[in-house]
């Protein structure tokens, strides 16, 4: 990610946001609250939210502080008023700071932070979602231990060099078992563009 004034930009969100709209157009209920995990640069939400359904409020989070200017600047850039102010969220606070929302998204975060980020994560989702509400991941996985590309076991091994505790997940075994414990039923999986997958989980 490339540091601007304030606003950051991560170029991946250029290519993936639209594949990942699509999905969220058809999983997404009629309104309610969408919490956005781990926002980064926040150009997903100023993105995505107005070609939302026009109930949908989105919340982004960061455990980053220093990232909440440029999540702001760009949703303000938007001009969509129903991007809420951003806010501190560490998935791996046992109290979050949203104590009901209506989906969650996290997108590229459990294979660049470790492994308690992924535990937080579920654990927080089971905590705020109600009965049937989704939960969506965004980024690249291991399917049955295996990587899908060589781009993603070179990518895998960058990770690892850079922190050992960060690395691709294995969808079928790590996450599964995460999902699972904390009451979520695997119901979709899409394939993205540059070996990405989003995959939605219910309560
Ligand atoms: C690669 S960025 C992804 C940002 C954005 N979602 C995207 O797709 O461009 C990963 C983000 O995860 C955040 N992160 C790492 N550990 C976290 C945690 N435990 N809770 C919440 N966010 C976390 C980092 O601060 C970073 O902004």
């Amino acid at each position: 990610m490339e540091l601007g004034t304030e606003r950051r930009h991560a170029p991946a969100t250029l290519r993936n946001r639209e594949p990942i709209l699509a999905v969220l157009q058809r999983v997404l209920p009629d309104g309610g609250l969408l919490l956005e995990i781990a926002s980064g640069s926040g150009e997903h939400a100023a993105f995505m939210t107005p070609r939302l359904a026009a109930e949908i409020e989105w919340q982004p989070t960061e455990a980053s502080r220093v990232a909440l200017a440029g999540i702001d600047a760009h949703a303000a850039d938007s001009a969509c008023p129903r991007i809420r102010p951003a806010i501190v969220l560490d998935t791996r606070a046992a109290d979050w700071p949203i104590h009901h929302a209506d989906a969650v998204l996290c997108c590229n975060m459990i294979h660049i932070a470790p492994w308690t980020a992924a535990e937080g994560l579920f654990a927080g989702a089971g905590r705020i979602l109600p009965a049937s509400a989704p939960l969506i991941l965004y980024g690249p996985f291991r399917r049955q231990g295996n990587h899908t590309a060589p781009s993603n076991a070179a990518f895998d091994t960058e990770l690892r060099a850079r922190d050992p505790s960060w690395g691709v997940r294995c969808l079928d075994t790590e996450v599964m078992a995460l999902a699972e414990a904390a009451g979520f039923q695997l119901v979709e999986i899409v394939a993205m563009p540059a070996n990405n997958l989003t995959v939605v989980f219910r309560r």
